[in-house]
């Protein structure tokens, strides 16, 4: 693959790019249409596809906050039309490598010393890709360390970056400016604290500490004295991600105990800790040769408010539907209908979210619940793209929902989505202490 001295992070390159992943997207609505006057029946997965492409193509080639982002999106697959969810779920894999004097180069100004200095072996070539990095593998004392290194610039562009893709989020996900503007401060917020590897390293090591004893789960440790804002240090984990495990034929044994042990992961870190680890991407979990499951990638926790964790975990209480006025203070809360809505509005959320919690809910209302259940999910994803395209939705000029919600949700749906790829059954309500 190509490598790259620098990455594109000047506003202009970065400028070009979007204008160009705009002009596409453009164009294949244009030839959608086009091909619609002639066959009405064509549907629209076929646009779906052709903008995946196109999108996934420009996106790739940057790094940072933009394939973040894309990524971000991508998580929310039941908002997504499906088309999208595999090229996006793949940008964390492709960003092209640094050079190795580049590498050097921000080892030796982050930590003092070049990386030969500081251990027996260093990589020349970045093992993996990281959205805002590389990582490199080490070894000293016979240890072996996942090296991450940040790209040069990465906290600078972030700012710009957002304002750059906010045209092209509006037009392909159908969200409305005030929606936008909630999503984008929260992603932003969660951005900018992943450019600081000094807070991933502290967030690591506390909560890798006070989930420990989580049965299944594998904790790397972490080393202060190789990691600083732009470099992390901590063990190697032997084993495969589980996105290219994945592919392959996992035992249903190994699947169902990786399962629950993610179930338990992050109802623990949600109910006890109320911060989590909010990136359930397949590429941050490791399966290990002895079947436990790794867990990497502490860059972005949500921390979870009092007053939002009330609210939204209300959402649970299964009496919660047949108390109308309970309902709408709840409702309220999380902005999922406000005070100065018409009847007809109020109407018109309740009943749709109202729905919502009554499907994500599902998996709580038993002691188990069967991931590989494919109607389930089936009923979800069409959920999902019904609200995508949803008239109502993208006029409503008031955000619908907190922006705390935004984590928390794309949380459940990373969650839900893995758990159905392992098909497995989970106890959802396991004794967290
Ligand atoms: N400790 C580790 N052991 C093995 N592989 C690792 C380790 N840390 C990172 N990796 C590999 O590098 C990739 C990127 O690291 P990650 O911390 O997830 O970066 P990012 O924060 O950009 O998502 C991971 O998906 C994984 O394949
Ligand atoms: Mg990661």
């Amino acid at each position: 693959m190509k490598e790259f001295d620098k990455i594109p992070v000047s506003k202009v390159q970065r400028a070009t790019k979007f204008i160009k992943t705009g002009a596409k997207i453009g164009t294949n609505y244009l030839r959608h249409y086009g091909k619609k006057l002639v066959n009405p029946d064509l549907s629209k997965d076929e646009l779906h596809q052709d903008n995946a492409e196109d999108i996934y193509e420009s996106l790739s080639e940057l790094k940072g906050s933009a394939l973040k982002v894309a990524q971000m999106l991508s998580m929310d697959r039941s908002l997504l039309p499906r088309a999208y969810q595999q090229k996006f779920t793949l940008a964390q894999y492709s960003a092209p490598p640094l050079s190795y004097p580049l590498v050097t180069n921000i080892v030796q100004k982050s930590l003092g010393k070049k990386p030969e200095d500081l251990f027996d072996q260093f990589t020349r070539n970045a093992v993996n890709a990281a959205s805002m990095g590389q990582v490199h593998q080490a070894t000293k004392a016979k240890k072996t360390f996942a090296v991450k290194v940040q790209y040069p610039g990465i906290a600078d562009s972030v700012k710009s970056d957002l304002a750059m893709v906010k045209p092209i989020a509006l037009s392909m996900f159908n969200l409305n400016p005030a929606d936008y503007r909630e999503f984008i401060q929260e992603v932003e917020s969660r951005l900018l604290e992943e450019t600081d590897y000094a807070l991933e390293l502290k967030r690591s090591v506390r909560l890798s500490s006070l989930c420990n004893h989580i049965r299944g789960l594998r904790f790397p440790s972490y080393y202060p004295e190789f990691s600083s804002k732009r470099i992390l240090t901590m063990d190697w984990l032997d084993g495969e991600p589980l996105g290219e495990a994945l592919k392959k034929k996992i035992p249903a044994g190994i699947k169902s105990s990786i399962g629950q042990a993610l179930w338990d992961f992050y109802h623990f870190q949600i109910h006890s800790l109320k911060e989590v680890h909010a990136d359930p991407h397949p590429g941050n979990f490791i399966l290990m040769k002895s079947g436990e499951l790794g867990i990497i990638d502490f860059g972005c926790v949500k921390v979870i408010p009092e007053d939002f964790y009330e609210n939204y975990f209300r959402l649970l209480d299964r009496g919660l539907l047949d108390n109308p006025d309970r309902l709408a203070e709840t409702f309220n809360n999380l902005k999922f209908i406000y005070p100065e809505d018409s009847p007809k509005e109020k109407a018109f959320f309740t009943d749709l979210f109202v729905e919502l919690v009554e499907l994500l809910s599902r998996p709580f209302a038993k002691e188990s619940f069967d991931f590989s259940d494919d109607k389930y999910f089936e009923t979800l994803y069409a959920y999902g793209e019904r609200l995508a395209s949803m008239k109502e939705l993208r006029n409503s000029q008031k955000a619908r929902g907190v922006k705390d919600a935004l984590y928390i949700n794309r949380t459940y749906f990373g969650l839900y989505s893995i758990l159905h790829e392992l098909r497995c059954e989970v106890k959802t309500h396991p004794n967290f202490n």
